[in-house]
């Protein structure tokens, strides 16, 4: 890897199928990202349990979410590609990392909260302990800017915090991380209800990356709308009909003044379908390629296990480093 190029890491969970707002929200972006950065891109498979899943499915996920990744555009020889749970040091470093971080830090976590509230059956040390495995995965990269949604900045503040307290008790040893929130990133909104995010756990207002042509329309045809009949961005007072704009414009390349335009005079039932048009043509070529490469697990496999050895390569200069410092014996 070029040294001089900024490093770039980031991942999505396994924990269920890459959707719409994955791709306009984070992969679109990793794609552009890839010419100007040394990128990581990574299949975090060991977080996904930290809620129950199911083993055939996750396995199955994981290595379908790499072929949509190289069918979204991303290249497996520009960039390191890998599930997570093939390079170890990730879990090592995690460890050591742990022993590092306060019990009141990880209390704060939001999203710890929130999800201890949804699993409240199966609240576990795993899930307490998310975001020191996720330091590990960014910290040892020696990443320097981490794409992410911005419910992923806490996490990323708490990996700079982890990283700033070794570095004063050892000396450097990890690079500062910064959180990169892309400003025109795309921000899908659920198409049932637009005060929440796009995600994989509301399936009726979520399209997912491979849905059928037949499903994404009706899925759209279904979104929510508001009770006038203008076709405007307006995010107060028409969060529906502007999550639809912005998925248009996103899957379109429009400007949201062209994309008005289109429109103007014409009532939501004109505008829904051709919503959905633009979605379905934007996946469509992105759908077959990923089942063409799905098909193909010799080379899938030849991906993953490339971007293993070349994530590992880097990973044990870092962790030797950690292990030498905190004074553990050499091998
Ligand atoms: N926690 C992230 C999410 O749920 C996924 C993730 C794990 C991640 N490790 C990461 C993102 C490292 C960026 C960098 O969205």
């Amino acid at each position: 890897m070029d040294e001089r190029k900024k490093r770039i890491f980031s991942g999505i969970q396994p924990s269920g199928e890459l959707t719409l707002g994955s791709y306009m929200g984070a992969i679109k972006n990793w794609v552009a990202l890839q010419e100007e950065y040394d990128c990581l891109y990574c299949i975090v498979d060991m977080h996904a349990i930290t809620v129950r899943q199911d083993p055939a499915l996750l396995r199955r996920r994981s290595v379908n979410q790499l072929a949509q990744y190289i069918a979204c555009g991303l290249d497996p020889e520009k960039n390191i590609m890998f599930i997570q749970s093939h390079v170890p040091q990730h879990a090592e470093l995690a460890w050591v990392l742990g022993c590092y971080t306060q019990f009141g830090e990880l209390s704060r976590m939001t999203q710890f909260k929130m999800k201890s509230q949804q699993h409240a059956d199966n609240i576990t040390a795993g899930l307490f302990t998310y975001p020191v495995l996720m330091a590990a995965d960014i910290l040892l990269y020696q990443a320097d800017l981490v794409p992410v949604g911005e419910d992923q900045r806490q996490h990323v503040e708490l990996t700079r915090d982890i990283a700033q307290r070794f570095n004063g008790v050892y000396s450097d040893t990890f690079t500062l991380p910064e959180a990169f929130i892309p400003k025109m990133g795309a921000r899908v909104m659920s198409l049932d209800d637009p005060s929440t995010k796009m995600s994989k756990s509301l399936p009726d207002g979520c399209v997912n990356l491979m849905d059928a042509p037949e499903v994404i329309m009706k899925k759209f045809k279904r979104a929510v709308t508001d009770c006038d009949t203008a076709v405007k961005f307006d995010k107060e007072n028409k969060p529906g009909i502007s999550n639809l704009l912005t998925i248009y414009c996103a899957a379109t390349g429009k400007t949201m003044d062209q994309a008005e335009q289109d429109f103007a005079g014409q009532g939501y039932g004109v505008f829904k379908p051709a919503v959905g048009e633009a979605v379905v043509e934007l996946l469509r070529p992105i759908r077959e390629e990923s089942e063409r490469i799905m098909a193909d697990k010799a080379y899938l496999e030849s991906v993953y296990r490339t971007g293993a050895e070349r994530a590992s390569y880097l990973a044990n200069k870092t962790l030797s480093k950690v292990y030498r410092k905190v004074g553990f014996v050499g091998r």
